[in-house]
Parts: structure tokens; sequence; C-alpha cells
């Protein structure tokens, strides 16, 4: 959000794309809700009696997941987070690198209490396990699947992020969409300076988008 300042002379673009701001900023401050997988329960396996913490088919069906949501793990380096689009690694349990819809989040590397934040950034079902000892947690209940809606959509944020990417689907004026040489007029530099170049972006497409209906 651009800090406030004496108004200077606005084109109606700029005025469009500020209401758009606030509207954004204002929702994204309210709508987005993170996860606890598990409650209290955390993410957690007794590899002595073969039994997750919890029940996490049942954890999730009482969630409503929407995009920029978070899942937050409570866990330790015991148990692994994957997350996986693709539902044959899902129910074979076993995290493959070479699918490109599949994030491996954590490994069990180290001996240490971790908190893993995972935002989700695509509609549809998301499925999530651990790939510990070679998939008898997954196999054994440390999984589950959720569905993810699309709520008032992905914030700025998390349009381009590392990992996973997330791309909007190509609209017809892709080709011109990637330039960010938007700021052409030196009066309002410095106006437009101070806000955040991708929501300036995200803007800028929606007033493109707008402007093909006048
Ligand atoms: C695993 O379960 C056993 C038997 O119920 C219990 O004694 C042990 O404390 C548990 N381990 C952990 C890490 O919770
Ligand atoms: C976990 O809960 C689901 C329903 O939410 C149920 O279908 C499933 O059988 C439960 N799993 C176990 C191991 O109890
Ligand atoms: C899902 O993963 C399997 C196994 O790695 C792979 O063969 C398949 O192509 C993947 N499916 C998609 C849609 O990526
Ligand atoms: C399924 O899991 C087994 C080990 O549990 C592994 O050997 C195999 O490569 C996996 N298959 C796929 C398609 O990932
Ligand atoms: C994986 O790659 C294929 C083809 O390269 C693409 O169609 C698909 O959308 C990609 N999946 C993800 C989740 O990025
Ligand atoms: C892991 O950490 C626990 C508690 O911090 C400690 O008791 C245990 O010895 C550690 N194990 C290894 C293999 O380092
Ligand atoms: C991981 O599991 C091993 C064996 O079950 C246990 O000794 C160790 O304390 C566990 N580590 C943590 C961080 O809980
Ligand atoms: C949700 O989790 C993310 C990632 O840890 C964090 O940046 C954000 O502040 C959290 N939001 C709330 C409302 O707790």
């Amino acid at each position: 959000m651009p800090k406030t300042s004496p108004p200077p002379p606005m084109t109606p673009y700029l005025t469009v794309l500020l209401l758009f701001t606030t509207i954004s900023a204002t929702a994204a401050a309210t709508e987005y809700k993170n996860h606890t997988v598990g409650g209290k329960s955390g993410w957690f396996f007794n590899s002595t009696t073969n039994t997750p913490a919890t029940n996490y088919s049942s954890w999730a069906s009482t969630q409503i997941f929407n995009l920029g949501d978070y899942l937050i793990f409570n866990t330790n380096s015991n148990q692994s987070v994957i997350l996986t689009y693709n539902n044959t690694v899902y129910l074979n349990c076993t995290a493959d690198d070479s699918d490109n819809g599949t994030f491996i989040y954590s490994s069990g590397t180290f001996n240490q209490t971790l908190t893993i934040p995972v935002p989700l950034t695509i509609v549809g079902l998301n499925y999530f396990f651990s790939d510990t000892s070679d998939g008898v947690q997954c196999q054994h209940g440390l999984a589950f699947e959720i569905q993810v809606q699309r709520g008032i959509g992905l914030p700025p944020s998390l349009n381009q992020p590392p990992p996973p990417p997330y791309k909007e689907p190509p609209g017809p004026d892709s080709a011109e969409s990637p330039t960010v040489t938007i700021v052409e007029e030196p009066k309002n530099g410095a106006l437009v300076k101070r806000a955040d170049v991708r929501v300036v972006v995200y803007g800028l497409c929606v007033v493109m988008v707008l402007l093909q209906f006048l």
C-alpha cells in the first residue's frame, strides 16, 4: 500500500488502480486462514505402534480450504512433508523428484523441531503425506487429501511463489502482459514508485481487461 501523501493530479488509470489495491489489501487482511494440521496433535507418527498422532482425514474434513491459506505443520525431522497434485504419487506414498507436480517441503535429516508453513496455491485436490520410512508412515495414515477452493483468490505475494510455481493460464493479452514498463508518465513516477510493484502489475491487468469492454 502506498503511504498517504498530498494527492497529485491523477489519471483515471491510477484512480482505478489505487481503488483496486485498497480493496484487495483490505480483503487479504481478513480472509486468508492458517490451518494447524492435526490441531493440537501436530504432524507426528509413533514408530513403535505404527500409528499417526491423529486421524488426519477426520481433521481435514472439519476445515474449509481456500487459495492463499497456509497449512502449518508442527512436527520434527522424524516426519516429512510432501505436497503433490498427482494422485498416483499420493497413492504410492513415494515422493518422486522428477514429477513436476510434487514438492518436498522437508525430509528427515536433522534431529529437530520444525514448523513448516505450506501455502495453498492451486485449486482442486491437493495431497499431503510423509514419505519417511520408505512410505510406511504414509501407508499407516500420515497422509490426507484436501479440496482447495478459490475463495478470494491468491494474494499477489503468492502469485509467483518459490515453490510451488503458479502461473495464471495465458489470456488473450498474454503477449503484452509480462512487460512491466507501466510507469511512463514522469509526473506520477514518485506516486507509483511507492506502490507494491506486484500489486500494480495485477491492477494493470484488471484495467486492461476492463478497457477491452469499453
Ligand atoms: C508410542 O506409543 C507407545 C505405546 O503407546 C508409547 O509408549 C510411546 O511413548 C509413544 N511414543 C511417542 C514418541 O509418542
Ligand atoms: C479416519 O476418519 C475417516 C473419516 O473421517 C474414516 O473414514 C477412516 O476410517 C478413519 N481412519 C482410521 C484409521 O480410523
Ligand atoms: C504422476 O506421477 C507418475 C509417477 O511419477 C507419472 O508417471 C505421471 O506422469 C504423473 N502424472 C502427471 C499428470 O503428472
Ligand atoms: C512406488 O513405490 C515404490 C516403493 O514403495 C517404488 O519402488 C516405485 O518406484 C514407486 N512407483 C512410482 C511410480 O513412483
Ligand atoms: C507439469 O508439466 C506438464 C508438461 O510439461 C504441464 O502440463 C503441467 O501443468 C505441469 N504441472 C504442474 C503442476 O506444474
Ligand atoms: C534427538 O533429540 C532428542 C531430544 O532433543 C535427544 O534426546 C536425542 O538423543 C537426539 N537423537 C539423536 C540421534 O541425535
Ligand atoms: C525420532 O525417532 C527416534 C526413534 O523413534 C527417536 O529416538 C528420536 O528421539 C526421534 N527424534 C525426535 C526429534 O523426536
Ligand atoms: C500464516 O502463516 C504464514 C506463513 O508462516 C505467515 O506469514 C502469516 O503471517 C500467517 N498468518 C496468520 C493470520 O497467522
